[in-house]
């Protein structure tokens, strides 16, 4: 998408980011890692902490935003335990325009330049609009878990896809 501006996220996105998160909860909750429906109390508290860091320079968490300043996009990456864990959404009605693809390869060769090796990305293997991004975009999958909803019901079982990129 041309006129696609990328920069660090901020404090102004944080209203305008509840508001996607919220959308695609209700879209399909398996896009995000949450349990259950976040208030835009917990969402605001949790897109703070994340301003601080990225400003900190912990995380890495990047913004796309339109020709009029709209936010599109976001990326983060969490260099969790070591490993580089990818996390990406884009507003429904910019999707397949390539954004997230520029912005998660903005994001991987900016750490790569800090000498980051591999990112990984974790999705329920409901997601396959993730599971073909990730793929087009150089991912491999690692494996394949398992893992319980809630409370150890078995039939309330996610299977959560690891992929990487070297
Ligand atoms: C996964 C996601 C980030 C991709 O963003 P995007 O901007 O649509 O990505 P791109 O346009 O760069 O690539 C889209 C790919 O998705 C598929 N796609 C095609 N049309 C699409 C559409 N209208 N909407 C969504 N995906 C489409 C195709 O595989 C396409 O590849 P192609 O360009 O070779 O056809 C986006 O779908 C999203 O936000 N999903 C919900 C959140 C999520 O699941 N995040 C991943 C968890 S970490």
């Amino acid at each position: 998408m041309s006129n696609m501006t990328i920069r660090q996220i901020s404090f102004s996105d944080i209203k305008p980011l509840s508001k996607i998160i919220l959308e695609l909860y209700e879209e399909a909750p398996y896009f995000l890692t949450f349990k259950e429906k976040p208030s835009i109390k917990t969402l605001i508290l949790i897109l703070s902490t994340k301003v601080a860091m990225a400003e900190d320079k912990k995380i890495m968490d990047m913004v796309a935003t339109d020709a009029f300043g709209t936010l599109m996009a976001e990326c983060e990456i969490l260099p969790k335990t070591g490993k580089n864990i990818i996390g990406i959404l884009v507003k429904k009605e910019f999707r397949g325009n390539g954004v997230g693809s520029t912005l998660l390869n903005f994001c991987i060769d900016n750490l790569r330049k800090l000498g980051a090796l591999e990112f990984y990305a974790e999705i329920d293997a409901r997601n396959h609009l993730a599971l073909s991004f990730f793929k087009k975009n150089g991912f491999k999958q690692l494996s394949a878990v398992a893992v319980p909803n809630s409370d150890n019901v078995q039939e309330n079982e996610t299977k959560i896809i690891t992929m990487v990129l070297r």
